[in-house]
C-alpha cells in the first residue's frame, strides 16, 4: 500500500499557521480501508493520496475514490486510489470512507445525478459552465454583488499593476528606439491582449502608455494599435466601454485564445507585445498521472450529489431525474433564453441565474485513471504530441500533472505572431517545476463561476524552446506574497 502526502509544508508550523495533524486525518481512513479489505492483495493495490485543496469551492468531496483501470502488467499494480482533502478531513471521515468503499464494492453511486459520460477533463461540461460564466458575466456579478476580480489571487487582477505596465512599456520603447535608429521600425505598432476581461488592464496600459510616450517624445501613440481579444462578445463590450478614451487606437476581436491564428493570421511577425493574464489558467486541460511506472489519463464525470440534486430540483419545480435536461438547456441557451423557454421552471431571469449558480456550486467530478498506451498516442493539442510530457513524467516516481492542453495550443499559435523584437508577457498561476505537482494542489478549483488550474510552465518552456524562443519564469515582482508568476518570452538571441 502506498500513502502519498503532497502538502508537506502544511504539516509544519509555518508563518504562524497551525499545522495539519496528519495522523488524525489519516487514521480513520486507513482503519476503514483495512477493515474493508478482502485480503492482503487488495490492500497492496491501494493508494492513499492526501492533498490540501485550497479552493473553498472545488469539484471534490473530502474523500474521493478513484478506480485505476488497466489491471496488472508487471505484478500487482494499484487498483484504487483514496483521495483525501486534508483541509476538510473531519471526525466523520472514517464513516465516510467505509460507506464509500461499500458503495464502490456494490457498484452503488449513492444516488448521484450523473451529468455526462466519462471524458478526459478538458472535455467535461465544467468547461461549458466556464464559457457560460464569461458569456453572461454581468448577470452573475449582479446576482453575487461581486466582480470577477475579487476571486483572483490577492482579490484583484495584477494585470492593472502600474509598475509592471511601466516596465513593459519602457522595454517596448527601448526596442522601438533601436529599430527606429536602423530605420527598421514599422509604421504600425501592434499590441495584442488575449482574454481582456473587463478591460481594466487595457485601459491602465493605454493611459500609462500615453503618459510615458509624452515624456519619451517620439509620438509612438499615433502609430499604436491595441487589439483586444476575447471569446466572449459580452466581455468585449464591457472592455470597449472601458477604453472609450482610446477608441481610435483600439480594435476588438471575438476569438478563441486557443486558436489565435484563425483571426490574427494577418499579424504574423508583426506583434510587438502579446499580453495575457489570468487566461491560461482558465483554459481547458487534461491531467496525466504516472502510477506504478505507467501513464494514465484522468477521466472525469460531472455529477450532482443526491441531496443537492433534490434541493435544486425542488427549487426548479421538477424531479431530480429531470434536472440533467435542464442543465443541458442552461448550458446551451444561457439563463436569459432558458427563463423564456422554460417559464414553468423559472419565473424570471433571476430564477434561472439562481439555478445556474446552485448547479455550479454543487457540481462535482468523479475521477478514474485510464491507462495510456504510450504518450505518443496522446495529443496535447493539434501538432503537439504527448511525447513532450515524457521528460516531466518519466522521473521514476509517481506524479500527476496537467497537460495544459488549452494553454499549450494558445501559446504555440501565438508565438508566430511575434515580431523578431516582440515579446509575449504572461501573468498567471504557473507550476515552474515538476516537484510543484508533488507538493501542492494545482487544480481544478472554482473561482466564482469559472474554472482554475495552474499552468504547466515546464511544458510551455519546452514548446517555446523547440520553436526558438527564450522562456523565463519569475515571481510577479510587484506584489508581495503573490502566487502569480511572470512568464516572459522572446526570440532567442
Ligand atoms: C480571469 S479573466 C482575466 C481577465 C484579465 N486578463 C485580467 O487579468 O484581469 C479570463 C478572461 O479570459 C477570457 N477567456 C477565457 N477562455 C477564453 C478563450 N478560450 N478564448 C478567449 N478568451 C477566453 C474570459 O472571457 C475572460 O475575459
Amino acid at each position: 500500500m502506498l500513502v502519498e502526502v503532497r502538502p508537506v509544508a502544511r504539516l509544519l508550523r509555518m508563518s504562524g499557521r497551525d499545522p495539519v495533524d496528519l495522523t488524525v486525518a489519516l487514521d480513520p481512513v486507513l482503519r476503514a480501508a483495512i477493515a474493508d479489505a478482502q485480503g492482503p492483495d487488495e490492500l497492496a493495490r491501494l493508494r492513499v493520496v492526501c492533498d490540501w485543496v485550497q479552493y473553498r469551492d472545488n469539484f471534490r468531496e473530502a474523500l474521493q475514490l478513484r478506480p485505476v483501470l488497466g489491471g496488472r502488467r508487471n505484478g500487482p499494480s494499484p487498483a484504487l486510489e483514496l483521495a483525501v482533502d486534508l483541509r476538510r478531513a473531519g471526525p466523520d471521515l472514517g464513516a465516510v470512507t467505509a460507506a464509500a468503499l461499500r458503495e464502490h464494492r456494490g457498484g452503488d453511486d449513492a444516488g448521484r445525478l450523473t451529468l455526462e459520460d466519462w471524458v478526459p477533463t478538458s472535455q467535461s461540461l465544467i468547461w461549458s459552465f466556464n464559457t457560460l460564466y464569461w458569456q453572461h458575466l454581468q448577470l452573475w456579478e449582479q446576482a453575487t454583488g461581486r466582480g470577477y476580480e475579487s476571486a483572483l489571487p490577492g482579490g484583484q487582477s495584477d494585470a492593472r499593476n502600474i509598475e509592471s505596465i511601466r516596465e513593459i512599456i519602457r522595454e517596448l520603447f527601448a526596442a522601438w528606439d533601436e529599430l527606429a535608429e536602423r530605420r527598421a521600425l514599422p509604421e504600425e505598432l501592434y499590441i495584442v491582449e488575449l482574454g481582456v476581461g473587463n478591460g481594466s488592464h487595457a485601459r491602465t496600459w493605454l493611459d500609462t502608455f500615453v503618459e510615458l510616450d509624452r515624456a519619451h517624445g517620439r509620438d509612438y501613440y499615433r502609430r499604436l494599435h491595441y487589439l483586444m481579444c476575447d471569446y466572449s462578445p459580452h466581455v468585449l463590450e464591457l472592455a470597449r466601454a472601458s477604453v472609450a478614451d482610446h477608441a481610435a487606437h483600439v480594435s476588438s476581436f471575438v476569438l478563441d485564445a486557443m486558436h489565435p491564428m484563425t483571426t490574427l493570421g494577418f499579424l504574423r511577425f508583426k506583434a510587438f507585445l502579446v499580453y495575457i493574464s489570468n487566461v491560461y489558467d482558465n483554459l481547458p486541460t487534461d491531467e496525466i498521472a504516472t502510477i506504478g511506472h505507467r501513464e494514465h489519463l484522468v477521466q472525469v464525470r460531472a455529477y450532482l450529489p443526491a441531496d443537492r440534486a433534490e434541493q435544486i430540483a425542488r427549487c426548479a419545480g421538477t424531479e431530480p431525474s429531470g434536472l440533467g435536461r435542464l442543465v443541458t438547456r442552461l448550458l446551451k441557451l444561457g439563463p436569459v433564453l432558458l427563463a423564456e423557454a422554460a417559464p414553468e421552471h423559472f419565473a424570471d431571469v433571476e430564477a434561472a441565474v439562481a439555478f445556474w449558480r446552485a448547479c455550479w456550486q454543487a457540481v462535482r467530478l468523479a475521477e478514474r485513471y485510464v491507462p495510456l498506451h504510450g504518450l505518443d498516442t496522446y495529443d496535447i493539442a493539434p501538432g503537439i504530441s504527448g511525447e513532450l510530457l515524457r521528460p516531466l513524467v518519466a522521473t521514476g516516481r509517481d506524479v500527476r500533472m496537467h497537460a495544459a492542453n488549452g494553454a499549450a495550443a494558445s501559446f504555440a499559435e501565438t508565438l508566430p505572431l511575434l515580431h523578431p523584437y516582440g515579446r509575449l508577457h504572461c501573468h498567471d498561476l504557473f507550476v515552474t517545476g515538476v516537484e510543484d505537482y508533488r507538493t501542492g494542489f494545482r487544480g481544478p478549483g472554482k473561482y466564482d463561476g469559472s474554472v482554475v488550474n495552474w499552468v504547466n510552465g515546464p511544458l510551455l518552456a519546452h514548446i517555446g524552446t523547440r520553436k526558438g524562443f527564450d522562456v523565463t519564469f519569475e515571481p510577479f515582482a510587484h506584489r508581495i506574497g503573490s502566487n502569480i508568476i511572470t512568464m516572459r518570452v522572446h526570440v532567442r538571441d
